[in-house]
């Protein structure tokens, strides 16, 4: 029966309707945005093989195109980083219309080689960790490297400001709905640099637990 039949290949789970493969597209686009943390030896389940990836699929999907995955907390605009994580939006039609077509493998001799296990490790900025409780005024003028996140309540959200004494105000991050699932450091593109008797204040400040990492060159 006709009808029957064009409801099976609707159904069928091998109907291919997309010309985007993991071997090609999809594989570059998770080793650079996904790989860091979904690794064997990372922190949430390995997406380096078709196989690992295939049977998420569908969950992929929903979690780049709600933006939930890669969680990156900090609010686009305030503070720059190095390694934002945020996906854009060719990355996010690129995966979604690949699982919406079908997810196919395609052809596996144009994957690209997966990163190696150094280039996964959690990069962590070089610097001395200054502990930060909500406020802190700067004694002698740092250059501020990273912050790394402390223990906090999930889904807390504020905005870390520094102000200068002549009253200049630098916006250095925002976080929008903390989750210890996302990513621990935010190292700014150019340390920034803090002359003395900065005032490094979070809006709110209640329960904001940070590290802040001094870089190694000095403000003049
Ligand atoms: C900063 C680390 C990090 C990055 C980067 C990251 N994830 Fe995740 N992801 C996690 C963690 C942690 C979990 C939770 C794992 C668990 O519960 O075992 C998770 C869970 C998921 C889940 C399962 C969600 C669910 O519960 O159904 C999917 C799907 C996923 N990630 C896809 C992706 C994709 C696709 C990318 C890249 C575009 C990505 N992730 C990037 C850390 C990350």
């Amino acid at each position: 029966m006709a009808a029957a039949g064009s409801f099976d290949l609707a159904c069928g789970h091998d109907v291919i309707t997309t010309k985007l493969t993991w071997s090609k597209e999809v594989s570059r686009v998770v080793f650079k945005r996904c790989a860091g943390c979904h690794h064997p030896e990372g922190r949430a389940f390995p997406l380096l093989k078709y196989e690992e990836a295939r049977p998420w699929a569908k969950a992929i999907q929903e979690e780049v195109l709600r933006r939930r995955m890669p969680p990156w907390n900090a609010v686009k605009g305030f503070g720059e980083f190095k390694h934002d994580l945020g996906l854009s939006e060719e990355e996010i039609h690129l995966l979604a219309d690949w699982v919406e077509g079908g997810a196919p493998e395609g052809d596996t001799n144009l994957l690209p080689a997966a990163p190696k296990a150094a280039s996964l490790a959690a990069r962590k900025p070089a610097g001395i960790r200054v502990p930060f409780f909500g406020s802190l005024q700067v004694k002698q003028g740092m250059s501020l490297a990273a912050v790394e996140m402390g223990s906090m309540r999930e889904g807390l959200s504020f905005k870390l400001v520094a102000e200068t004494t002549d009253g200049t105000r630098i916006p250095l991050l925002w976080i929008e709905g903390f989750s210890a699932k996302a990513a621990k450091t935010y190292e700014f593109a150019e340390p920034v640099r803090l002359p003395s008797g900065t005032r490094i204040q979070a809006y709110p400040a209640e329960g904001v637990k940070l590290n802040l990492i001094r870089g190694s060159s000095q403000p003049r």
